[in-house]
């Protein structure tokens, strides 16, 4: 048996856990939902769905974790036993699904960056299209995917401390820094106002009960907070007893939110004040790829560079959530078969390259892939609350208990994880089925 590694520090784990949590889904995922149509309303149950169920879920699973010391294949069968396998299996397929189309976005992330400095960006609505077309198709799209995939998995080989921890260190606070000197540049822009009021800011009460907004609430606090998919169980693996896990999850979902709001804050003045309002609507990746380009592109040398910075930090935050992601199958290749890390990431590297191929042809199957992968993400999270609120309810107490979480907040996160999350889950996973198979 190896040896287990562990954190160096306690910042450590809480970076990488907020880098895996931040990273393309609040660029792309946060402004889109919020523009489409749900506007403050979104925002509102998106804050809801983080606070009174993903939280709660979020300590269920670094509880697992920690208190497991295993991977998030092997820990549900360490907490209750063999009927429980079916849920390292579904967080290995949810984890190496994401991670196929992931690697996939994040190439296209890096030819932009590319664009942005040394060839050109789009600078009205016709060249965008076309640029969006020479970016997701052709074999450029798989040299992306393939320098993605092996950035990831040298940072996996490299190790819980001496790779994904410090990249993490650094990465972090510098792309929370230069965010939010975008998000201030963004402000100064003559549509601002505009930008916040017509997407963010904007308010119907009835899109509070809209079943889609809803859903969106759920796939954003989902996807966005890594949750459901065993990742914060592999990290939480590798710490020790001391962490105070309620505080180190509300930082996360603190620190998530605040980027997804800071890219929210970036994108619509930009959209705006270039005219690009009808891009942001039109899908996901639009507002990334088509709408922030054509914008910076209209300011010139200088929006060609801030274009270049912003997608370079674009990729810095997707490459401490694909190490994540990685995480996952890696972790548990080396538990469950006792594989060298070595042989567990180039083995996942190849099997997430080979299932990533339809993704990186279509981006019609790319979409679908992330429908159903964030379905699964939900289904994930509904079967952590049933077997930490239910199932091994002493667990998730004792592990508290032993970190020092005082006993107002045990109490309020057992209540919430038995009796809260479970059926307001499983109607978000019911809203997201729907809104899916429509
Ligand atoms: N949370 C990351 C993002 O928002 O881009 C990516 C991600 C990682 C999504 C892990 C889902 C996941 F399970």
């Amino acid at each position: 048996m190896q040896e287990r590694e562990q954190w160096r520090s306690g910042l450590g784990f809480a970076l990488a856990a907020a880098g895996s949590a931040v990273g393309l889904g609040n660029l792309w995922g946060f402004a889109y939902r919020s523009s489409q149509g749900g506007g403050l309303a979104f925002l509102i149950l998106y804050v809801l769905v983080v606070l009174v169920v993903c939280l709660p879920v979020l300590v269920a699973e670094m509880v697992l974790g920690r208190s497991t010391a295993s991977s998030p294949f092997l820990a549900p069968i360490k907490a209750a036993g063999e009927n429980w396998k079916p849920l390292g299996w579904l967080f290995a397929i949810a984890s190496c699904g994401i991670l196929s189309y992931y690697a996939v976005i994040m190439g296209w992330t890096i030819d932009t960056f590319f664009h942005s400095l040394f060839i050109g960006l789009p600078s009205d609505m016709t060249e965008a299209g076309e640029f969006f077309g020479k970016i997701s198709s052709g074999n450029s799209v798989f040299v992306g995917q393939i320098i993605s995939l092996l950035l990831t998995a040298f940072v996996v080989v490299a190790g819980v401390r001496g790779g994904i921890e410090k990249l993490t260190k650094w990465a972090m606070p510098f792309l929370f820094g230069l965010l939010l000197l975008l998000a201030i540049w963004a402000a100064t822009l003559s549509g601002a106002w505009e930008g916040y009021t017509s997407f963010l800011l904007k308010w119907d009460s009835s899109q509070l009960f809209d079943k889609n907004t809803i859903s969106n609430a759920f796939k954003q606090a989902f996807f966005s907070l890594s949750l459901g998919i065993g990742i914060m169980v592999a990290y939480s693996s590798y710490l020790n007893r001391k962490n105070h896990l309620p505080k180190e999850a509300l930082r996360v979902a603190t620190l998530d939110t605040a980027v997804g709001l800071l890219a929210g804050l970036i994108t619509f003045p930009v959209v705006m004040s270039f005219g690009l309002k009808d891009v942001i609507s039109e899908s996901t990746v639009g507002t990334l790829f088509i709408a922030l380009p054509t914008g910076f592109a209209n300011l010139g040398l200088l929006g060609r560079l801030i274009a270049a910075v912003f997608f370079g930090l674009a990729f810095i935050a997707a490459i401490t959530s694909s190490i994540s992601l990685m995480e996952v199958p890696v972790s548990s290749l080396m538990d469950r078969l006792n594989w060298s890390r070595k042989k567990a990431v180039w083995t996942s590297t190849l099997v997430i390259f080979l299932i990533g191929i339809p993704s990186a042809i279509s981006t019609d199957f790319l979409g679908k892939s992330d429908a159903i992968c964030n379905t699964l993400l939900i289904l994930g999270g509904l079967l952590i609350s049933i077997l930490l609120g239910w199932i091994v309810p002493n667990r998730y107490d004792e592990d508290l208990a032993n970190s020092n979480a005082n006993l107002r907040v045990r109490r309020y996160l057992k209540f919430m994880l038995r009796w809260v999350s479970p059926p307001v889950i499983a109607i978000g996973l019911y809203l997201t089925v729907l809104s899916t198979i429509e």
